[in-house]
């Protein structure tokens, strides 16, 4: 299985949410094998969104959620509000939100423990900046975020955790990591699930990658065993890039049948 997110982020109102949407699911029209496919448009287009998807196979997810159930706390929303609106995954720890509005290891380990009590599949983004890169601290970085993120875990037989290895310096720049730089860092991210959460949850895991990825390299990133999917920003809300993306990975899972 093959598994594609995408992260509409600020870019789109409701209208154009919703026209979106309907031009998304048209790309999986005609496709024998589908990946399966996480629709995460703002959180104000959620439930015009969830009418649009409705029957159609793809998934709802939020862009971020709040780690309390419910009380006074201005402009959140909880993992409670966002199941009545159909929402079955959730980002959590994106690196716009780490370093544009302060959220920390600690947030994002609430909200992990917040969304897995709910039962919605945490989408846990990790990733190293340009500069921790340079100085050979990329593993040092990603394994810390993703040990702290994990902290008091425990996956329940139906659960599922979905990490996307999202080098900062690499979203949104048109600049990808490399082929072979994903598949060691997934390969180092599948180790450490492993060490924390033990060898039967690896079943429940999948490892993504994110960052720039758009319709001429997605191929090569779907068609490694080892990536279980990947996470679009930009070339989500552009039609053409995103048929190109999903007909890839549709490609890939063609070919292993
Ligand atoms: P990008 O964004 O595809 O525009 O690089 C990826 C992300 O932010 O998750």
């Amino acid at each position: 299985m093959k598994t594609i997110i995408a992260n509409w982020k600020m870019n789109v109102g409701v209208r154009e949410s919703v026209a979106l949407a309907r031009g998304t699911l048209l790309t999986l029209r005609g496709r024998k094998h589908l990946p399966e496919l996480v629709i995460c448009p703002p959180s104000v287009a959620l439930s015009e969104v969830r009418k649009v998807v409705a029957r159609s196979g793809a998934l709802l997810g939020a862009q971020n959620v709040f780690w309390e159930e419910a009380g006074a706390f201005t402009g959140e929303i909880s993992a409670r509000m966002l199941q009545e609106l159909g929402v079955t995954h959730a980002i959590i720890g994106h690196s716009e939100r780490r370093h544009q509005l302060g959220e920390t290891d600690e947030m994002v380990n609430k909200k992990v423990l917040h969304v897995l009590e709910h039962q919605l599949t945490p989408i846990l983004c990790v990733g190293e900046t340009k500069q921790e890169r340079q100085a050979g601290k990329s593993k040092e970085v990603v394994l810390g975020q993703l040990k702290a993120a994990l902290s008091g875990v425990r996956l329940r037989p139906s659960d599922h955790l979905l990490v996307a290895y999202e080098p900062v310096w690499a979203i949104g720049t048109g600049e990808s990591a490399t082929v072979a730089d994903i598949v060691e860092m997934q390969s180092s991210i599948r180790s450490l699930v492993q060490e924390i959460l033990g060898e039967r949850t690896l079943s429940q895991l999948r490892v993504l990658y994110g960052g720039s990825v758009d319709g001429e390299n997605a191929y090569g990133f779907l068609r490694e065993k080892e990536v279980d999917g990947v996470l679009v920003g930009g070339a989500s809300v552009k039609i053409n890039q995103f048929r190109d993306i999903v007909h890839a990975a549709c490609e890939v899972l063609e070919a292993q049948t």
